[in-house]
């Protein structure tokens, strides 16, 4: 691919400076790509109405052509004219949840051109809370098409340093806000179905979205192991976040998951293996050996969030050849936790 000039601009993410926003936004209207901060993790934004400009997303990130992308809005009215019908529900959760890390699937209407839902008759929206991604989608003044801004496969930037790694030279500007909070991505919610369907957990967890529509169920393939069963979310059927070491999940009681990580690790470097071990806070000075980086406590579960995506490049950048990994309990946000470490790990878990 042809080489961009990328520019990075620091942007104060409390108070955006409005000229520097309108810069990035005079190239998503000229159909050019700004990776942006969001409050889940960066994305890669191009005009979401203007076809040539979202094929530029898929070549950047090489990014399969049959995963749709999320549509990002900054007011409730732009929602309007991209879908055929607002469900009730979807009103409630809209109210509750943005700006937020939800994204909701609606019947889309013929103005989305097909690049974005990759070909479903559904189209994915959401409402960031991040004063940059909002200031950056009204000022353009269209819907803004935006995966998250890493090249496929790897694990989702939380920082611009790691938009920078994937895709410097081929994106058209970087806007650095810092460190993302939430650090997981969006929720993906489909309400077309009965029950309401959670295609990818994220940021807003089931046990919130409960509290708005009690009968709502996780996809059945978010947490298990099963070959037969095909996700409904296309994005979820590929290896995903994934470092470049091999990585090995472990679950089950917390004593044991020590135990077990401390042989395996003693095995490995015997052999010779660099080993990178995810601890706790709780467990970190247990082991003696392997690189050892703990991603936050287990008595705060959103920390761990904000920091999982970092975690793993950072022991990538430690170049080890393997990682083992503490598992987390799978409720509210360790949903997502333990999906992403399902995915990075390609489904390597195992029960202590
Ligand atoms: O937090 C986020 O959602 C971030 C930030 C940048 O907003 N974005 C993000 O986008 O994670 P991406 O493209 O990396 O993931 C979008 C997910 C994929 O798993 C995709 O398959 C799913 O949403 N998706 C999008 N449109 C869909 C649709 N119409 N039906 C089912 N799944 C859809
Ligand atoms: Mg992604």
């Amino acid at each position: 691919m042809e080489r961009i000039h990328t520019k990075i601009v620091k942007v104060n993410e409390n108070n955006p400076e409005k000229e520097l926003i309108e810069e990035g936004a005079k190239l998503i209207k000229d159909g050019k790509l700004v990776a942006f901060p969001t409050e889940t993790v960066y994305g890669l934004g191009a005009n979401g109405l203007d076809e040539e400009a979202v094929k530029k997303i898929f070549i950047a990130k090489n990014r399969p052509q049959d995963n749709p992308l999320i549509l990002h809005i900054s007011s409730v009215e732009q929602i309007k004219p991209l879908v055929e019908e607002i469900p009730k529900e979807a009103k409630f959760l809209m109210d509750r949840f943005w700006p937020g890390p939800l994204t909701l699937l609606f019947k889309r209407s013929s103005l989305v051109p097909s690049i974005i839902t990759a070909g479903l008759d559904t189209v994915a929206i959401r409402m960031p809370d991040h004063p940059i991604a909002l200031e950056l989608i009204s000022s353009s003044g269209v819907p803004i098409a935006a995966p998250s801004a890493n090249t496929s496969g790897k694990p989702s930037p939380t920082s611009a340093k790691h938009v920078i790694e994937d895709l410097y030279g081929r994106i058209h500007m970087v806007i650095d806000g810092g460190k993302t909070g939430v650090g997981l991505e969006s929720t993906v919610l489909d309400l077309s179905c009965k029950p309401p369907m959670i295609l990818r957990p994220g940021g807003i967890s089931l046990e919130d979205l409960k509290e708005i529509i009690p009968d709502v169920k996780l996809d059945l393939t978010i947490l298990k192991e099963d070959k037969n069963l095909t996700p409904k979310s296309p994005g979820q059927k590929y290896r995903h976040y994934a470092p470049i070491a091999d990585m090995f999940v472990f679950v089950g009681e917390l004593e044991g998951i020590v135990k077990v990580i401390k042989e395996k690790a003693g095995e490995l470097i015997k052999e010779g293996k660099t080993v990178g071990i995810m601890a706790t806070e709780e467990t970190k000075n247990r082991y003696e050996e392997g690189v050892v980086i703990s991603v936050g406590s287990r008595k705060d579960m959103a920390t761990i969030g904000h920091n999982l995506f970092n975690t793993i490049r950072l022991f990538d950048e430690k170049k080890v050849d393997v990682i083992l990994a503490e598992g987390v309990e799978a409720h509210h946000i360790g949903t997502a936790i333990m999906n992403r470490l399902k995915k990075a790990s390609g489904g390597k878990i195992i029960k202590v």
